[in-house]
């Protein structure tokens, strides 16, 4: 099977482009990880990159100086998906636009409930019963655009952020996979 070539970017720790990386070795599994843009210097997933030989740059800079440079990188390298895997930078319309259909992301939040930050302590505060995780395109508005797919995680009574936030990002390691695959219909 012909895999795809994708591109991930991350700001941080890196557990979904960890998991990601490790699906992508599955023969089936449609794209490969052939590039990491991190907007971090001090950003651990570089690691993941660095451990699997996967091509990597540190752009940092304003999101202007990251955006034209990523430009550069992609272009050379045939990129049909660019995953935001913890990338904490809000990407320009113009950039968004050049890959229309193309920019998918995951939060860390049921979409369209609690868009934008700190997503496990609103949950908290307004006792909801679950909150979860959801895989979307990326369109022009923050947290916006299509989603690919959901999952759902019960928030229990002794729950503090830290206990939600490590639930749900075991599930947001299930879940990026399943949803590339099912862009690709794999
Ligand atoms: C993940 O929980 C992801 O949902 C969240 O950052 C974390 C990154 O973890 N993304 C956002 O909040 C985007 N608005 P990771 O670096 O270990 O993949």
């Amino acid at each position: 099977m012909v895999k795809e070539k994708a591109c991930v970017f991350i700001s941080g720790v890196g557990s979904n482009l960890k998991s990601i990386i490790y699906n992508s070795r599955e023969s089936n599994f449609p794209i490969n990880v052939s590039l990491v843009l991190s907007n971090n210097n001090k950003a651990q997933g570089i690691n993941h990159a660095r451990k699997f030989a996967i091509p990597f740059k540190i752009l940092d800079g304003n999101i202007d100086k990251f955006e034209n440079n990523a430009l550069k990188e992609i272009s050379d390298r045939n990129i049909k998906l660019i995953c935001l895997a913890g990338f904490m930078r809000i990407l320009s319309k113009n950039f968004i636009r050049r890959f229309k259909g193309k920019i998918i992301n995951i939060h860390p939040s049921l979409l369209p409930r609690y868009k934008g930050l700190n997503t496990f302590k609103r949950a908290l505060k307004n006792k909801d019963k679950f909150t979860g995780c959801t895989v979307h395109y990326v369109d022009e508005k923050l947290d916006n655009g299509r989603i690919i797919i959901k999952k759902r995680v019960n928030i229990n009574n002794d729950d503090n952020e830290s206990d939600l936030k490590k639930r749900v990002q075991l599930e947001e390691r299930i879940v990026y996979s399943m949803a590339i695959r099912k862009i690709f219909k794999k």
